[in-house]
């Protein structure tokens, strides 16, 4: 796991853009793993930047979310979906029909989140997943106690993530109490998995994610089980980290060939 530690958000965005960036010039038609949240935005918007000055293209890229809220239409401007047209493909030239996600006002949701983990396969699996992390160390929406080796199902959310994520509707009550989310399992299946994550609130759940025990009750820490994460973090979700100094270190005196 290699932990690099930014100044700030933008700063962030601009590390996770070059790791997005490397894999849509090495593979034009690379699998992008996109997740919601603010966490990622600066790497969104960092590579719409990048994107409109025509240094990179997303027109032969696939790209498959996290997860989604049960219940709610794409249409909806909550919903994961719309968030992901927005925020990233609509600016940049992801083609809308090549963002795929779970549905979530499917009829069937166990046949639904059978058929999201086949259309991954079938794809050729995800290069780069980004991903942010939830201040009870969850990853998508895999929350404490979710099986490390979890596969794309049904969740309930906690009363936290549920008050976390109410500035998105109105108010807490209006959260769905039901998403579908890639488990974790699914989610280390990616080739390189990127954790970006910003601001004091982060620094709890991403010292326990790195430097912690791999446990069910921080599903983040099952990054540690992968063989290439890269931790983005700004100098305040880095705080409570031990080997901070360390990682500084090793992220400066990287030797010119190895590659993010
Ligand atoms: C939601 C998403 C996660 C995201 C988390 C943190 O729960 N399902 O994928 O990592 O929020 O969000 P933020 O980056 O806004 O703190």
């Amino acid at each position: 796991m290699e932990v690099v530690i930014v100044a700030d958000a933008p700063a962030a965005g601009v590390v996770g853009a070059d790791i997005v960036s490397a894999l849509l010039t090495r593979t034009p038609a690379a699998v992008l793993g996109l997740a919601t949240g603010s966490s990622p935005l600066p790497v969104y918007g960092e590579l719409i930047r990048r994107s409109g000055r025509g240094a990179i293209s997303f027109a032969a890229a696939t790209a498959f979310l996290l997860d989604e809220y049960v219940g709610l239409p794409p249409s909806h401007p909550a919903s994961y979906r719309w968030f992901i047209d927005h925020e990233l493909a609509e600016p940049v030239d992801l083609p809308s029909e090549r963002v795929n996600g779970p549905d979530g006002c499917a009829a069937d949701v166990a046949a639904e989140c059978a058929r999201y983990e086949r259309a991954i396969v079938e794809a050729g699996g995800v290069d780069v997943q980004l991903l942010g992390i939830g201040a009870d160390g969850h990853i998508g929406f895999n929350e404490p106690g979710s099986s490390l080796g979890s596969r794309t199902r049904i969740k309930t959310l906690t009363e936290q993530t549920r008050r976390d994520n109410a500035r998105f509707f109105d108010g807490p009550d209006a959260v769905p109490r039901h998403v579908m989310t890639q488990g974790v399992g699914t989610i280390l299946d990616a080739r390189h998995l990127v954790l970006v994550a910003t601001g004091a609130a982060k620094a709890e759940p991403v010292a326990k994610a790195v430097e912690g025990p791999v446990t069910a009750m921080v599903p983040a820490s099952a990054l540690q089980l992968h063989p290439h994460v890269t931790v983005v973090v700004d100098e305040a979700a880095a705080a409570d980290l031990r080997l901070a100094d360390y990682y500084r270190e090793t992220f400066r005196s990287k030797p010119p060939w190895q590659q993010l």
